[in-house]
């Protein structure tokens, strides 16, 4: 994803004050210099999120939420880095600048936000009409299809009638022109010579809302058996059909982050109804590997529930892996009896729904089910072909425990005994040379054993240090690699920090936790600064730092001695490695 300048999110963070934004949420009050509130990222009743308008961070002692102004925008509305920067701007009217020159970019961003107005100003004509006599039929046709009206009230859904006259005085009165309409595609010329038509005459209205909030488009539903049954804007300078999925802009507010993903605009909207609120669909073209770039910022998990006919299950098949690329988990979910989600819920109620997506399976286990469904296996030749395909499913999968359970799955799935599944995966593997590759990284890192959190302390009071004395900073510089971190948050922070130092330059707390996408990484790196570690005897600082440096290598050397290791180079290696722990005793670094 593309990444705005550090220059420019610091210019976005400056413009924002941390108190203000914060105040948007949360009342603040002064206590000493912090402001203090109720914590808005997990329950109670005395105030533990503090705000500190001298460093630009928040911290809550009650839940660790910790960050900077960015970090709380991510948080709070549930916004990808991006985004949240791009809210930011938009607070302060910062123009965040495009690529080409700035003038032209300034004039297009311009007219955008006209686009942006001007379909709020129809979609608002059309969910009036919906409300109207001449919108009867459509009101129908939604009583049919037992839409609630807070629900068509959410979605804002409208009817458009085939006259637009009634839609262009509208906009008149707005400030825009018919030819400002046409430029959208909302009207066109009118083809018996004269006067315009509306493209989605006598349709039902679904606005498309972009994650921000804003509407870029409409989908255009027949009340009957008409052709095409939908209609869609055509793409332009403000609706990409690629980036966006129809409705991210509410699922996003429901801060799960196990997304159901389904193919229709009726699914969304029933699945809402049913109290779903965390479902998305692709408008009018499949879902690509550009949805699921957007879907990763929100999504740690994704049911894909599409529809039940043979071209539901192609589209899994392909939206599937991209998802899995992305490093989400994926679950199948498919639906019997009722040919989509909308019609599952209409039919079995939502209690069902959530009971088969409490059991839907990891797509792996789809997979290698619909490979079964394609090969004949009580016949050999078609045992064996079976065996090699849903073998070679496995090799994508990264954990060698994950796929001993997905061995007995196969086992059990076709039937085969257990020994010979195993036998086929493990002539494959060896076949690929060793453990297959790792494609994406894992997104659920083990959890962290008991053992692992002094050493964990001490990388982040090591950072502390080094962030805070220039005299330790140079000295952890010459003993300490950032690879001896441990971990890549960690070693960036410090190289950050030490890069800070031997440029002269400050090191902004702030600052350098904008620097990570993530949340998690956000919070991590704010922790480090907001460390309690008592700095204010110059003494303290040298056994500090000889404490933690012996911490760490000493916590590397036992990782290291645990691990099996090939054996020609073992015996060498446990030698190198008692010579280091030896070493290390000797070890004191002066300051
Ligand atoms: P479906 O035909 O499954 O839509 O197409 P649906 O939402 O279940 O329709 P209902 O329940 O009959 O109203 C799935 C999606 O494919 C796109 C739309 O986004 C639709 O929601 N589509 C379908 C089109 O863009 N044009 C079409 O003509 C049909
Ligand atoms: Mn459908």
């Amino acid at each position: 994803m593309a990444r705005y300048s550090q220059e420019i999110i610091e210019d976005v963070r400056h413009a924002n004050d941390i108190v203000e934004v914060v105040s948007g949420y949360v009342r603040l009050a002064n206590k000493a210099g912090r402001m203090f509130g109720l914590c808005p990222f997990h329950r109670e009743n005395t105030p533990s999120f503090s705000v500190r308008p001298d460093r630009q961070m928040y911290h809550c002692f009650g839940c660790g939420a910790s960050g900077n102004v960015i970090s709380f925008v991510m948080q709070i509305e549930n916004f990808a880095f991006p985004d949240a920067v791009r809210f930011l701007a938009e607070r302060v009217s910062y123009a965040l600048p495009e690529p080409g020159d700035a003038e032209a970019s300034a004039r297009s961003q311009a007219r955008k936000e006209r686009m942006f107005e001007l379909h709020k100003a129809a979609a608002r004509y059309f969910f009036d009409t919906l409300q109207t006599p001449q919108g009867a039929a459509a009101g129908e046709y939604l009583d049919k299809r037992g839409v609630s009206a807070s629900v068509r009230r959410r979605f804002g859904l409208g009817f458009a009638l085939w006259q637009p006259e009634g839609l262009l005085e509208h906009l008149k009165v707005q400030g825009f022109s018919p030819e400002d309409a046409l430029e959208t595609g909302i009207v066109m010329p009118s083809k018996r010579g004269g006067g315009y038509s509306c493209r989605f005459g006598n349709r039902l209205i679904f606005p498309i809302i972009d994650v921000r909030g804003r509407v870029v488009g409409f989908g255009g539903r027949t009340l009957g058996d008409g052709e095409p049954k939908y209609l869609n804007s055509q793409e332009s300078a403000v609706f990409n059909k690629s980036r966006n999925l129809y409705g991210l802009n509410l699922a996003r507010k429901a801060k799960s982050r196990e997304y159901i993903l389904v193919e229709g605009y009726m699914d969304v909207i029933s699945l809402s109804q049913a109290g779903f609120e965390n479902s998305v669909a692709a408008l009018g073209t499949a879902f690509n590997a550009e949805h699921a770039k957007v879907l990763k910022g929100y999504a740690e998990s994704v049911i894909v529930a599409f529809d039940s006919d043979e071209a539901g299950e192609r589209a899994v098949l392909k939206a599937a892996p991209l998802l899995a690329a992305e490093g989400m988990r994926v679950r199948v979910l498919r639906l019997r009896g009722a040919k989509d989600p909308d019609e599952f819920i209409k039919t079995y109620g939502a209690h069902v729904l959530a009971d088969a997506a409490s059991k839907a399976v990891p797509y792996i286990i789809f997979r290698i089910d619909t490979l079964r469904r394609q090969f004949d296996i009580t016949d050999i030749e078609g045992k064996i072909g079976f065996l090699r395909e849903a073998s070679a499913v496995l090799a994508q999968v990264d954990s060698a425990t994950e796929r001993e359970v997905y061995v007995d799955a196969i086992a059990k799935i076709s039937g085969i005994e257990r020994s010979a599944v195993a036998k086929e995966v493990g002539v494959l593997e060896s076949r690929l040379g060793q453990a297959p590759v790792r494609r994406t990284p894992l997104r659920y890192a083990p959890r962290r054993k008991n053992s692992d959190k002094g050493a964990e302390n001490a990388r982040k009071n090591l950072i502390y240090l080094a962030a805070n004395f220039a005299q330790a900073a140079a000295q952890i510089a010459k003993f300490v690699s950032p690879q001896e971190m441990g971990d890549p948050d960690y070693a960036l922070l410090l190289t950050t920090v030490l890069e800070c130092h031997s440029a002269g330059r400050d090191i902004v707390p702030a600052e350098i936790v904008s620097r990570f996408d993530e949340l998690e990484t956000q919070r991590k790196a704010a922790d480090v600064f907001a460390s309690s570690l008592d700095i204010s005897e110059p003494h303290h600082i040298e056994r500090y730092l000889n404490d933690y440096v012996r911490i760490i290598k000493l916590h590397n050397i036992e990782e290291a001695l645990k691990k099996p290791s090939d054996d020609q180079s073992s015996a060498e290696n446990l030698q190198r490695l008692l010579e280091s722990k030896r070493n290390l005793d000797k070890l004191y670094i002066t300051i």
